[in-house]
């Protein structure tokens, strides 16, 4: 872990969805070693509660593409720690779906309510809290799939296109409040649940990235300024690179080679 993060977070309050997958249990790891007071939010009571005993993170279990889940999740830790400064929302599913013409509407609905729902939801009920402690950062696990697409995975990708959108659009408003807000967009990440694609990227010679790598580089967006790039592309063997259009104009004004953000 940067130490800087230990430096700038220690004391801070820290709420994380998706707490109890592959990279999220890094982040809470990470963010508990460096003193930070954790909510951590889930689904799997047991693998939160596990999590819990190894770091001292206060368990939320819920499904946060309720609406109402985001909201009491937020309200939970500004009661318990008496105010919200940190957020990373990492809830996900890449869904089934691989061919458009063989939709499955559940499928389609599910993966639109954690990619989406789940972001927009936890946004909503968050950035308050963290207006009322003055400002804070928030990171949004988003991916390479986003970026340039991912033809296994077309609903994934959407979604995560969607993501990187809002926070572009969101995060110069938010940073009037002194809240920094970034996606993340790492390229494959070697996880167990890969399943059967890690044999196949394996095979490929594509490289993973580690959970831990992309912790680190979720951690180090949330000590980056107000301001600071939104979007971040993470590839195994390269530091984060902000993802920008330098031959676009952005559509509010300045000059071609800015962010459009
Ligand atoms: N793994 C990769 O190759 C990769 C690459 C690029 C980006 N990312 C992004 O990184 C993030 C974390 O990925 P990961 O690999 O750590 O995934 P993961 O292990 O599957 O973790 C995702 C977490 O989201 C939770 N979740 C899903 N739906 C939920 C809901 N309705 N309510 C509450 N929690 C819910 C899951 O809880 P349950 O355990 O209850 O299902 C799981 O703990 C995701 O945003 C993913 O898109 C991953």
């Amino acid at each position: 872990m940067p130490t800087v993060a230990a430096d700038r977070l220690a004391g801070k309050t820290a709420l994380v969805t998706g707490a109890a997958g592959a990279i999220g249990t890094v982040v809470v790891q990470r963010l508990s070693a460096a003193g930070v007071n954790i909510l951590a939010c889930g689904r799997n009571k047991s693998r939160l509660e596990h999590l819990a005993n190894q770091t001292g993170a206060v368990p939320f279990v819920a499904d946060l593409t309720d609406v109402e889940a985001c909201r009491s999740a937020v309200a939970d830790a500004e009661r318990r720690f008496g105010r919200l400064d940190l957020v990373h929302l990492g809830v996900s599913t890449r869904g089934d779906c691989r061919d458009i013409a063989e939709l499955d509407l559940a499928d389609y609905r599910r993966v639109v309510a954690a990619n989406v729902d789940s972001v927009v939801f936890s946004l909503e009920a968050a950035v308050p809290a963290l207006r009322r402690a003055g400002g804070g950062a928030i990171t949004v696990s988003s991916s390479l799939a986003g970026v340039t697409g991912y033809g296994q995975f077309p609903l994934y990708s959407m979604t995560k296109a969607a993501v990187n959108g809002l926070v572009r659009a969101t995060s110069r408003r938010l940073a009037r409040s002194d809240i920094y807000l970034a996606a993340l967009c790492p390229s494959f990440v070697d996880k167990h649940l890969l399943g059967d694609l890690r044999s196949h990227l394996v095979q490929k010679k594509i490289p993973l990235l580690a959970p831990g790598e992309v912790a680190d580089a979720l951690v180090q967006r949330l000590c980056a300024t107000p301001g600071d790039e939104p979007i971040w592309i993470l590839q195994p063997g390269h530091p984060p690179v902000p993802c920008r259009y330098p031959d676009v104009s952005p559509l509010t004004g300045g000059s071609s080679g800015a962010v459009p953000r």
